[in-house]
């Protein structure tokens, strides 16, 4: 049974922007990646999620795929983010059975609460690897197809037609390193590495019709995130303490998504576009 539509986006989206396009998301099962790539779908896309287990990743692409009739939706399981190749085959593959890549979610991220003095080199290193050299390594694999994308789809060169976006890539990052946040020190400095990425990418690769932007999500209810960080008795009171009074939605993760790739997003490069509630001005601690 499809799930309603408008449980994943807002109803101010047209049906059909995205007809013909792919996207490639990596992290593409989790709950926050899987709920922007269904929106999509629901929109028109075809897409290509990657994950390391198999059975999970696979299982959520049949499951996404129910959001649009005559959908394909790609899961390709058994691909870890910080092996190169793997994603370079996973790319390859993508555009070779749904045509092209014309957006990009860099959506691995790993994470576990631990003090700095408990966190052992390999643990720091494993964070570092998936969060930055995972989204390196995707934006490495997908950068060739993005830009044939980004170049097809416009009609002078420089301004996409409507509805004619291709060539963009979001990072999924956080806010967690906007203030200082304990318990936090490898991802802080992971997410710091995505967003400098994201914007090298933007000024680097504009000129050849390239967005590239960031989403740094608060805390979002029901995400393998809030689970990972946050005790289940204290998520009420940290919800007050949020200026918009609740955790947010994985539905408003998947309209920033919809925002920066649709023709709304055609001028926003180089950007973080977060979505907390507010959360961060306030003490940068949920
Ligand atoms: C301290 C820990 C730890 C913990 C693991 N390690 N958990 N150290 N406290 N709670 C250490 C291990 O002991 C090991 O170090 C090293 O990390 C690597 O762990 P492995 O399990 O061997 O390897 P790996 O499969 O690479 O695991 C990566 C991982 C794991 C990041 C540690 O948690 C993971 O795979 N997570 C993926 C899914 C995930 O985290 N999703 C949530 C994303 S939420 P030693 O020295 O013993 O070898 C998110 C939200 C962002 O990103 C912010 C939102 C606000």
């Amino acid at each position: 049974m499809p799930l309603d539509k408008y449980q994943y986006m807002s109803n101010v989206w047209r049906d059909d922007i995205f007809n013909n396009k792919v996207v490639f998301c990596t992290g593409g099962a989790g709950t926050i990646c899987s709920a922007q790539v269904r929106a999509m779908v629901h929109l028109g896309a075809n897409a290509c999620i990657i994950g390391r287990n198999v059975d999970k990743t696979e299982n959520m692409a049949k499951d996404i795929a129910t959001a649009r009739t005559g959908s394909k939706v790609i899961g390709i399981g058994a691909v870890d983010v910080r092996k190169p190749e793997a994603l370079a085959a996973a790319a390859d593959r993508c555009a070779k059975e749904l045509g092209s890549i014309d957006f990009v979610i860099a959506g691995a991220a790993g994470n576990f609460l631990a003090p700095m003095d408990q966190i052992s080199p390999n643990a720091m290193k494993s964070v570092i690897d998936i969060d930055v050299l995972g989204s390196y390594n995707t934006v490495k694999a997908t950068l060739p197809y993005l830009i044939e994308s980004a170049q097809k789809h416009m009609t002078d060169g420089k301004t996409p037609p409507p509805n004619g976006t291709g060539g963009r890539i979001i990072f999924v990052s956080a806010t967690l390193h906007y203030t200082g946040t304990p318990m936090q020190s490898h991802v802080s400095v992971a997410k710091a590495g995505v967003d400098a990425m994201a914007m090298s990418v933007a000024i680097e690769q504009g000129p050849k019709g390239i967005t590239s932007n960031v989403i740094a999500p608060g805390p979002i209810a029901d995400t393998e995130g809030v689970a990972r960080l946050s005790r289940e008795q204290d998520r009420e009171n940290s919800a007050k303490s949020i200026p918009s009074g609740r955790y947010g939605t994985v539905k408003e993760i998947a309209d920033a998504t919809i925002y920066l790739f649709s023709d709304t997003g055609n001028y926003v490069n180089g950007e973080t576009l977060v979505v907390d509630g507010g959360q961060w001005h306030t003490s940068g601690v949920g």
